[in-house]
């Protein structure tokens, strides 16, 4: 299975224009850097706004694909500001992150809602990536694993028997790390990648790919891969291309 290196641009850029050349910027070195993409599948995940654009200008979608931030669950109705599933479908998008720590914290999204957006992507064949992790006062306390199960149990609920063949991707991002230049250091991301492992492989038969986040840049990028994990979710070091292209490299 390929790494797979997914851009989470948050509410960046402030305009089209800056987005445009950012993502054409990656697309054509990876177009005139083409190896890389043997080993790799790069996923951008733009603010939603700027994807109808983005989908329009790429030439192709075997370099670069465009994924989303979030989604509502319904497929369609009366839900102001809501994006459903379906509509991101409609634009092939086939990568939709759920769960984000930013989302938990500011928007106050809880487990049940995260669980009924991640049945919704299931459902239409997408591929979640569902972040998870803990709290700077949860690592502080001990509670690490704690924290980790309930947001997996809760999250993932009655997605067993449905969903067989789906590709999950579950994102490690402890929020004290994410933004924070203070990454988790890899063998304590190890840990908890074993634990995710272990627990997931318990309670369920399904098919579990995991990405790490929070503070990834070209220095320490690789360390996560020679852990173990099957990919990164890179935020701040996404929106600059030299530094983004140095981590795909
Ligand atoms: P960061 O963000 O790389 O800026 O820490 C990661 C994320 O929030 O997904």
């Amino acid at each position: 299975m390929k790494k797979i290196i997914v851009a989470n641009w948050k509410m960046n850029p402030s305009n089209l224009s800056q987005a445009s050349e950012l993502f054409s910027s990656v697309e054509k070195f990876l177009k005139n850097n083409s190896k890389i993409l043997k080993h790799k599948e790069v996923v951008i995940c733009p603010p939603f706004v700027f994807i109808p654009q983005l989908c329009l200008q790429q030439k192709t979608r075997n370099l670069i694909k465009i994924g989303a931030q979030n989604c509502f669950w319904e497929e369609i109705g009366p839900f102001t500001g809501e994006i459903s599933p379906k509509m991101l479908k409609d634009f092939k998008l086939e990568y939709i992150i759920l769960g984000h720590s930013e989302r938990r914290l500011i928007l106050k999204e809880d487990d049940q809602m995260i669980n009924k957006k991640l049945q919704a992507v299931l459902n239409l064949k997408m591929k979640p990536i569902l972040c998870v992790g803990e709290k700077k006062e949860d690592r502080q306390k001990g509670r690490t694993f704690e924290v980790l199960k309930k947001q997996l149990t809760e999250g993932l609920k009655q997605i067993s028997t449905t969903f067989q063949k789906s590709k999950i991707f579950i994102a490690y991002e402890p929020v004290w790390a994410i933004g924070s230049g203070n990454p988790c250091q890899p063998v304590q991301a190890k840990e908890v990648l074993f634990f995710l492992k272990k627990f997931l492989n318990s309670k369920f038969s399904l098919k579990f790919y995991f990405l790490y986040g929070g503070s990834v840049n070209s220095d320490n990028a690789q360390n996560y891969i020679k852990v173990g994990f099957d990919g990164l979710l890179v935020g701040g070091a996404s929106l600059n291309k030299e530094e983004f292209l140095k981590i795909l490299q």
